[in-house]
């Protein structure tokens, strides 16, 4: 017999299921009960947006409170490095691209700077799309600059010039003035303005006194982008289908979308084992998954959805 799932069940019951194994409730009927109350309630005032938040009591449409103390300091000394002037803010497309230029670039290094700079770029996310080669290209074609306290190595709104590789040293970050997070000793930035020819999206100044790698707009757009776009936009919309990511900004979802790998399975082959640790989290690309769960009261073997597996991605920290 073949059953015809409405649109929006699927998620529906993975957004319920999400928040009863979060919030735990003891009794769930009556749980089921105020959870689908509430969002009746909160659909038919905002038609569209889906999802019940239990715990916090804060009205998620009240404005996010302010902390003066992270204003963006006044008169700082602006990124003393080269600036690019008057680029057009145009989307990056990885097909179109025709490489402004395949000169390579190398900076020579000392023993010390070979092996701190490939200790920072060890777990560099938008790196995960190269080869061997194009790595080692990397590498060559990166610089060090030395920054001081107070030091803007970025400010938002300028063009971009160099992508950067934290060597050391704590550096806060700043959307319209605000400080939205902060680097300690690792981690990268500087990719939006190179990829997609906009503006600095953000400012970033040194705390403390550091180091960063620098890799200029053109090695990145030659090696760097076309690899690294081509999977952000694959990847993109695969994230943005997912309810349990809706409350990430598209910024998150981009460096998620960085730290995807993407594995195939054979029709019948085990994925993750209810019991063992886990590994990581993840995603349904293609095909179709079997859930099956092991009750701990009767041992019988509850089956979730029978379908075939062929493609999975997954996020691990492996
Ligand atoms: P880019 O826009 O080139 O320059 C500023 C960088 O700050 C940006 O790339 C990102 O790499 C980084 N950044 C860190 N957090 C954010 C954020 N919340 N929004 C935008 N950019 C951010």
């Amino acid at each position: 017999m073949n059953f015809e799932i409405p649109p929006g069940l699927t998620d529906l019951l993975q957004e319920f299921t999400v928040t009863v194994l979060r919030e735990k409730p003891a009794d769930l009927v009556e749980f089921a009960a105020q959870y689908f109350t509430k969002l009746n309630e909160s659909n038919s005032k905002t038609a569209g947006r889906r999802g019940v938040k239990f715990s916090e009591p804060s009205d998620p449409d009240e404005p996010m409170q302010t902390d003066s103390d992270d204003e963006l300091p006044p008169d700082l000394p602006k990124n003393r490095f080269n600036r690019r002037k008057s680029v057009c803010a145009e989307r990056y497309d990885p097909e179109a691209d025709d490489d402004e230029s395949d000169e390579k670039v190398v900076f020579p290094k000392t023993d010390d700077q070979r092996k701190r700079l490939a200790a920072a770029v060890k777990n560099i996310l938008i790196f995960r799309a190269l080869d061997q080669e194009q790595m080692q290209e990397v590498l060559d074609a990166m610089f060090e600059k030395k920054v001081e306290p107070n030091e803007h190595i970025i400010d938002q709104g300028d063009d971009g010039d160099n992508f950067y590789v934290i060597d050391s040293g704590i550096y806060d970050i700043y959307v319209n003035n605000k400080k939205v997070g902060a680097y300690t000793n690792q981690g990268s930035f500087g990719e939006l303005a190179l990829m997609y020819n906009t503006p600095r999206a953000a400012t970033i100044i040194a705390v403390s006194d550091g180091s960063v790698w620098a890799l200029d707009r053109l090695s990145f757009r030659r090696i760097v982008l076309k690899n690294a776009a081509r999977k952000r936009k694959m990847y993109e919309t695969l994230l943005e289908t997912v309810p349990m990511l809706s409350s990430l900004t598209p910024y998150e979802r981009m460096n998620l979308a960085d730290a995807l790998r993407s594995k195939s399975y054979r029709t019948d082959e085990q994925i993750i084992r209810q019991g063992d640790e886990g590994d990581g989290f993840y995603l349904l690309e293609h095909g179709v998954v079997r859930i099956a769960m092991k009750s701990k009261v009767s041992k019988i073997h509850m089956f979730g959805y029978i379908y075939i597996y062929q493609y999975i991605v997954g996020v691990s920290n492996t």
